[in-house]
């Protein structure tokens, strides 16, 4: 019997449109993989477009209903949009280890399958205190846009390294603390410790793209801060800005340096 390769595999996860079903599959292979079931083999390409289910309803950035503060409302609101970027954040951890893995090679397929279990599990948490709150993943619209970094870096390992974990997934380093804070204050301890789990998750993955990012760099005679820069530059569409968690930052291996390269002040 033949084994079955990691590319076919991670392909099938990411044309799975159920998040249940998702979740399920993303660690099933992970799983697989590290039990030595699947060749390192990338005999299919990745999906442009991972499978969506029915709903949630995706919108564009600037059609999404106004999630009001301070309310419960508001709240759940919250939760439902940070369960939509978990639920994409599965498939962007596939994504880098099936369309990069065999360039990159196996410690970095070891990391982004390690991510994509963390996400599958970070959308696990979130959907079900969703379902504990009454409501649930697919009861709101989301947000459409979040798979446009991984196609603006698809041609390109180290601008999806420069984009999705160093500015996207570093972002949830700077505003997640406000976040706890907020569910803290209308009493809702369970929700904040939910993300304060995730946050710490995040600061692994930052840092793992930081380390390949400095690899590459290393190879192509690059320097990390000024390359860093012109990826986001050329492939980032939004702005950096402060405040940044700097302690949470450093941990991931982004310094005050290489913040002041990207920075808009
Ligand atoms: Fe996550
Ligand atoms: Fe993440």
């Amino acid at each position: 019997m033949t084994v079955p390769t990691l590319a076919r595999a991670i392909r099938a996860v990411m044309l799975t449109p159920e998040p249940h079903d998702k979740v399920m599959a993303a660690r099933n292979v992970v799983r697989r993989w590290r039990a030595g079931e699947l060749a390192m083999v990338f005999d299919v390409a990745m999906p442009d477009y991972p499978a969506r289910p029915d709903k949630p309803e995706l919108l564009p950035p600037n059609a999404m209903p106004k999630r009001g503060r301070g309310s419960a409302h508001g709240r759940l609101a919250l939760l439902h949009a940070l369960a939509h970027i978990e639920f994409v954040a599965i498939d962007l951890a596939l994504d880098a280890a099936g369309r990069f893995g065999t360039q990159m090679g196996r410690q970095f397929v070891d990391d982004w399958l390690s991510v994509a279990a963390d996400e599958a599990m970070h959308f696990a948490l979130i959907a079900r205190r969703l379902r504990t709150l009454g409501s649930f993943y697919g009861a709101m619209p989301a947000h459409d846009g979040l798979w446009d970094a991984a196609r603006e870096t698809a041609h390109d390992v180290a601008a999806r390294l420069a984009v999705v974990p160093m500015v996207l997934e570093a972002r949830a380093l700077d505003v997640t603390p406000a976040t706890v804070e907020r569910f803290l204050a209308g009493g809702d301890e369970r929700s904040a410790r939910i993300l304060q789990r995730i946050v710490d998750d995040e600061i692994r993955h930052v840092r793992f793209g930081t380390t390949h990012f400095a690899a590459i760099c290393d190879e192509r005679g690059e320097s990390p801060a000024d390359f860093w820069k012109t990826l986001v530059e050329r492939h980032f569409r939004g702005v950096v800005k402060p405040p940044f968690n700097d302690s949470a930052r450093r941990s991931a291996g982004l310094s005050r340096e290489m913040m002041a390269g990207v920075a808009c002040l």
